[in-house]
């Protein structure tokens, strides 16, 4: 197996594996440890039923429903995202991390590219580990002892944007979690910011109006080209990224196009 760093902060691609085959727990260690590295791997042209996926899936710890969708026929983890030739509005089109709204967000999200337009349609991914040691010391001083409320409640409910994904659950949106601003990697020991512009409501025990300048400020950061890799997918790259460090955004610039992946999320644990 071969890494290939894509940037000098996120990003690589890994080579000489397929995934449809049996892979030791050696090569799972590897991969995971480039995940560790990298933050967002890719491998590409992997041909792999949707047992195998969920296959391969699996060796990362127990796989995670995805409150919002059910998964496609057969396989409740893998969630089919879809966005058609005459829909304009995509899912995932935001800065954010998966699920922060939850007590125990997913480690890992997997994306399977099924269909991609011949254009656009290309996921952005932020190093929220950089994002966390440009700050000034003053700065992570004054935000690590802050607590951040997530909500579900501000993702967009767009009926074209749920039209995405199997819908379920809508009622839910209610559903919140409330975790530390700087959050430590349990496997890696570094710390990174754990805020997203789509789901963290606020600081706790702050008003909005007093979260909002600090949240501006850090969703920014976020925004900046030095701490970010851009994933050309081709039709049967299969993505995984680190979910506890990173944030990501799915560009929807393919209007008239369909664009098709099979997602999976992997259990984490309750971010500290
Ligand atoms: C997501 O936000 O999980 C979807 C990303 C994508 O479709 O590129």
């Amino acid at each position: 197996m071969e890494v290939i760093p894509q940037s000098s902060t996120i990003g690589a691609e890994v080579r000489g594996l397929d995934l449809s085959g049996k892979l030791s727990d050696k090569l799972i260690e590897q991969v995971n440890q480039a995940l560790l590295d990298y933050q967002v791997i890719f491998f590409r042209d992997q041909n792999l039923s949707a047992q195998r996926y969920n296959d391969f899936a699996l060796r990362f710890g127990p796989l995670q429903d995805y409150m919002f969708a059910d998964g496609i026929d057969g396989f409740p983890y893998i969630t089919e995202i879809v966005k058609t030739e005459s829909e304009s509005e995509s899912f995932g089109s935001f800065w954010h991390s998966d699920s922060a709204y939850l007590e125990l967000p997913p480690k890992i999200t997997m994306l399977y590219a099924r269909q991609i337009p011949e254009q656009g349609g290309d996921t952005l991914f932020a190093d929220m580990y950089a994002v966390y040691d440009a700050l000034s010391p003053g700065m992570k001083a004054a935000l690590a002892p802050l607590q951040a409320i997530n909500s579900a409640s501000v993702v967009p409910r767009d009926e074209d944007i749920y039209a995405a994904v199997k819908s379920k659950n809508s009622d839910k949106s209610e559903q919140f979690a409330i975790h530390p601003v700087i959050r430590r990697h349990d496997e890696t020991g570094k710390k990174s910011v754990y805020v997203n512009g789509i789901h963290t409501l606020g600081f706790e025990d702050f008003t909005p109006e007093e979260s909002l300048p600090l949240l501006t400020y850090l969703y920014q950061q976020v925004t900046r080209p030095e701490y970010s890799f851009r994933l050309r997918w081709q039709q049967d790259t299969l993505a995984m990224w680190d979910n506890r460090c990173t944030q990501h955004y799915a560009l929807n610039d393919y209007h008239g196009h369909r664009r098709v992946m099979h997602r999976i999320i992997v259990e984490g644990g309750r971010p500290g």
